[in-house]
């Protein structure tokens, strides 16, 4: 090791790096949550779980919502309730998380790769069909980096074979078609508040059970779900509060080193499955598990204010827009789309990566078929070279983000620097025709 990158490598000197962290949660959210890690007699399993379930199921136009410890765990549950099982077949895109796939594995069930388009890195509609086989139980609709996907050509693919659709929701909560918020149009949607999504309650997530069809079946296997432990919920309510004041922009250059020491310490803790194939290596946290009431104390802050969060997120996306000119300002201004990340490919990404890091942690998302898995994607049932757009975005991929606490104005310089470089790659949006 020479003598300028253990430099390097040191915490040099207090400054300003915006992160990737959800960047909307409150002095007051802090308040709540050391008040009731104090002098709150039940952290799990309060009243807050109930108000928190009513406040999604009107704020998102939903009748059936169910909260989970995370939104991976929503997913493996409707799974069970629809009595997935060895060698069935789930459709998804190959363009996810890890923890997707994973989920899938853990049913039983095999996850079948479908290609993205290079436009809005969803799944490409046009070749979901020639995937269908007897084996198929569902298809699934992700809703990538808060753009949404064409839900409605796959619900009709679907219903020619009596398929259920399942929304995934994760990075696009409040996205809207009309009326219809994401994850409420398929037969079931799942979404994710952990500390990178649209709202941050440190870990969480939840399911809307949208065909009644399902849904006895799934309360049924909802009752099996038990809860966190106390002990595991403190340690989360505690990875909340330290992560709040560590992970600000102010003290990032810091938090970025203590980060690693607590979690080793396991002073803060996140569900580590990503490498976890087989759920019976899962042994720290009961899998699946539901949302524990502490938790659903910042949720329903957070929830009050996603009007004026996704309005900021827009907000950010006109100007990013504004400079770069990747989507049309309808794109922009539609309500189908959220930005919880400002999306495009670009080549020489290692470069302007490098170029961008003392002032932002940009920490690109989905830098492969399943994020959270750098190779072995035999793992996953993921065959590599098998669908060369989904691989050719891994590559290419440059997202910014759009929280409350970015501000562009200390990365514009860079930003006009990348637009005029010539190294931005500008796809049409495809145009489907009938399905
Ligand atoms: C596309 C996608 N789906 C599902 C999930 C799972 O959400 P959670 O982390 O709450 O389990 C994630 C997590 O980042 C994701 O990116």
């Amino acid at each position: 090791m020479t003598l300028k990158s253990i430099i390097g490598s040191l915490p040099s000197y207090p400054h300003h790096i915006m992160n990737v962290f959800s960047g909307t949660n409150s002095i007051q959210e802090f308040k709540q949550v050391f008040k009731a890690l104090i002098f709150s007699k039940d952290i799990v399993t309060g009243d807050e779980n109930k108000t928190y379930k009513a406040l999604l199921e009107k704020s998102l136009n939903s009748k059936n919502m169910y909260t989970f410890a995370s939104g991976r765990m929503g997913f493996y549950t409707l799974l069970k309730s629809m009595n997935v099982k060895k060698d069935d077949e789930i459709i998804i895109a190959s363009y996810t998380c890890v923890v997707v796939p994973n989920a899938i594995i853990y049913s039983g069930a095999k996850p079948i790769y479908c290609d993205i388009n290079k436009f809005d890195f969803n799944v490409d509609v046009t070749k979901v069909e020639a995937l269908i086989t007897d084996k198929t139980k569902a298809i699934y609709a992700q809703h990538t980096f808060g753009q949404m996907c064409d839900v409605y050509a796959l619900k009709k693919i679907a219903d020619r074979y009596d398929l259920p659709v399942i929304e995934d929701v994760a990075l696009s909560l409040g996205a809207k078609d009309g009326d219809n918020y994401a994850g409420t149009i398929g037969d079931f949607g799942y979404y994710s508040t952990d500390r990178t999504k649209m709202i941050n309650t440190s870990l969480g997530g939840f399911v809307s059970v949208n065909n009644q069809k399902y849904l006895d079946n799934f309360e049924k296997e909802y009752e099996s779900v038990d809860f966190l432990s106390t002990s595991f919920t403190k340690k989360i309510a505690r990875t909340f509060l330290i992560d709040l004041v560590m992970m600000h922009p102010y003290l990032y250059w810091l938090g970025k080193f203590t980060n690693p020491v607590f979690r080793k310490l396991g002073i803060v803790k996140y569900f580590l499955d990503e490498q976890k194939h087989e759920k019976d290596k899962i042994t720290e946290y009961p899998y699946p598990a539901r949302f524990s009431s502490i938790l659903a104390i910042i949720g329903i802050s957070q929830v009050k204010h996603l009007e004026e969060n996704l309005a900021y997120r827009r907000e950010m996306a006109r100007y990013y827009n504004s400079i770069f000119e990747i989507y049309s300002d309808d794109y922009i201004e539609d309500k189908k789309n959220v930005f919880l990340r400002y999306s495009f490919l670009i080549k020489n990404r290692n470069y302007w990566e490098k170029r961008f890091a003392s002032k932002i942690d940009l920490s690109i998302w989905f830098k492969t078929i399943a994020v959270g898995k750098n190779s072995d994607f035999e793992d996953i049932h993921y065959t590599v070279g098998q669908n060369s757009k989904s691989e050719f975005v891994t590559e290419h991929i440059f997202n910014l983000p759009t929280h409350h606490n970015i501000t562009p104005k200390r990365i514009e310089k860079l930003l006009y620097e990348l637009k005029k470089s010539g190294d931005i790659i500008r796809e049409e949006k495809m145009e489907i025709m009938e399905f």
